[in-house]
């Protein structure tokens, strides 16, 4: 007999542990670089809407989808399609999450791992005697991404602490890391946003922030911000989903999807206002790619009074952040083997959180360590080496298909009366939320992920 399925303690549970999914890397590294790199003001509003009427409707199908079949994707497409048209195929765009699940995870936890190293030299002194030099940081941290052993070194790490949290389950295991870990999080980066109040460099990353110039948007950086939405949202590949399986029938949907679209937003706006305020305090410029976090940001927190400390609490911060996600990405994975191949939650986590590890070590050595795992190029030489082309995949094909066909089927395949149905239940009377939830999810969000994916194939754009 399978184990009774789990369940969050309560609202709360189930919200921290989907705003712990939705904060991540993609917060504190990707959004402040990107929005660096497309000037600040429009692009966030841009970023903005795109959260608002494409983010928070699919985030909702999601959580839809998840409660109303009590499974993880490849179950939920399965059971919910029976009888509708596609049937069974629909049980594809579970697989594609669960692939995209062990993809994201195989090289996000590799980054996750620099974020352990650089909070360990913080705190031993390293990284302060290395920011103050010029040209340092940028030369340990080619060396140390160069470096194989240090890298799946790294990677396992932070593979055990992610098989940690999700091996005692719902309650004792996800919810319990979420709980500890967001209000700290969000305590260490208010700490840091009081702080950066405090620069010179304040004022001019606020105008940065939220002064549009909308000369400067180009139509790439509109399909950087609606790709992001997904990233950033955890969405487009059954995450949310499966957290949604484990979320009672007395909440309300809407309300939750509404409160994690919104706290993973302050998030990323409060990680620009910090970071910017250093940047612009100090005039420095921002390099492409990983940079910014692990090379132009450490030397910036030297410059400062308790560098050493600002510097710990920063790395500390993101691992965090990091955490919550890859645990929401191996939850996916594990839940698969649990719901549809019977296996127990010890033996899902163990293998498949083994099994990402192992794929991983191909990624580990494509950053410059193995020259011929860091020059294949199969999808262009922009994405050279096994990393890049995995991210390039996963961020700008599995998960925009993903979102698309997720509003496809909720918004055109299920009927009116099931989703309604389900998100009736603990937000009553909410008739006119659910019509504009209908209304987006229908139109909306499939035009405009359709567009990114029309542009991608035709216009040979990236968003990334
Ligand atoms: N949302 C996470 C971040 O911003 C990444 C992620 C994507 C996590 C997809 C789970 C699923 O870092």
């Amino acid at each position: 007999m399978a184990a009774p399925r789990g369940q969050w303690s309560g609202k709360l549970g189930f919200i921290l542990a989907a705003a712990g999914s939705a904060v991540g890397l993609g917060n504190l590294w990707k959004f402040p670089y990107i929005t660096y790199e497309n000037h600040g003001g429009a692009f966030v509003l841009v970023y903005l809407c795109a959260v608002a009427l494409v983010g928070i409707p699919i985030m909702i199908a999601e959580i839809i989808l998840g409660r109303r079949s009590q499974l993880s994707p490849v179950g939920a497409f399965g059971k919910l399609a029976k009888g509708l048209p596609g049937g069974k195929a629909w049980q594809g765009l579970g697989f594609l999450g669960v692939s995209a699940g062990f993809v994201i995870l195989s090289y996000y936890s590799i980054v996750a791992g620099w974020t352990l190293r650089y909070t360990w030299m913080a705190l031993s002194g390293s990284l302060g005697r290395i920011a103050t030099q010029p040209g340092a940081l940028d030369a340990f941290f080619g060396n140390y991404v160069a470096d194989g052993g240090a890298q799946i070194l790294g990677n396992g790490l932070f593979m055990l602490l992610t098989v940690g949290g999700v091996y005692f389950g719902v309650k004792a295991g996800i919810e319990r890391v979420a709980r500890i870990l967001m209000p700290l999080l969000v305590m260490i980066l208010l700490a840091l946003a009081v702080y950066a109040t405090t620069t010179a460099g304040f004022p001019r990353a606020v105008a940065f922030l939220f002064r549009p110039n909308f000369s400067e948007l180009t139509n790439h950086s509109i399909l950087e911000a609606v790709g992001h939405a997904f990233f950033t949202l955890s969405l487009g590949m059954g995450a949310i989903l499966t957290y949604g399986s484990y979320m009672g029938k007395t909440e309300s949907i809407p309300m939750a999807g509404l409160a994690i679209a919104i706290i993973d937003t302050i998030i990323a706006i409060l990680a620009c206002i910090v970071m910017f305020s250093i940047i612009f305090t100090f005039d420095m410029g921002v390099s492409k790619s990983a940079g910014i976090l692990f090379t132009t940001i450490p030397a910036v927190f030297y410059q400062l009074a308790g560098g050493s400390w600002i510097a710990a609490s920063f790395y500390v911060l993101v691992a965090f952040a990091a955490l919550t996600s890859t645990i929401s990405l191996l939850e996916v994975v594990s839940s698969y083997a649990i719901d549809e191949l019977g296996w127990s939650r010890h033996q899902a986590t163990l293998t498949m959180g083994l099994a990402i590890f192992v794929f991983g070590i191909l990624n580990a050595l494509s950053l410059g360590a193995n020259a011929t795992l860091s020059g294949v190029a199969p999808l262009g030489k922009t994405h050279a080496g096994v990393f890049n082309t995995l991210d390039y995949l996963a961020s700008n094909w599995m998960l925009p298909v993903g979102g698309l066909f997720i509003a496809i089927f909720t918004g055109w395949v299920m009927s009116a009366r099931d989703t309604w149905d389900e998100i009736r239940r603990g937000s009553e009377g909410s008739r006119t939320l659910y019509d504009v939830w209908r209304v987006l999810i229908r139109f909306t969000a499939p035009i405009a992920v359709g567009a990114i994916i029309f542009s991608i194939i035709f216009l040979g754009m990236e968003y990334q």
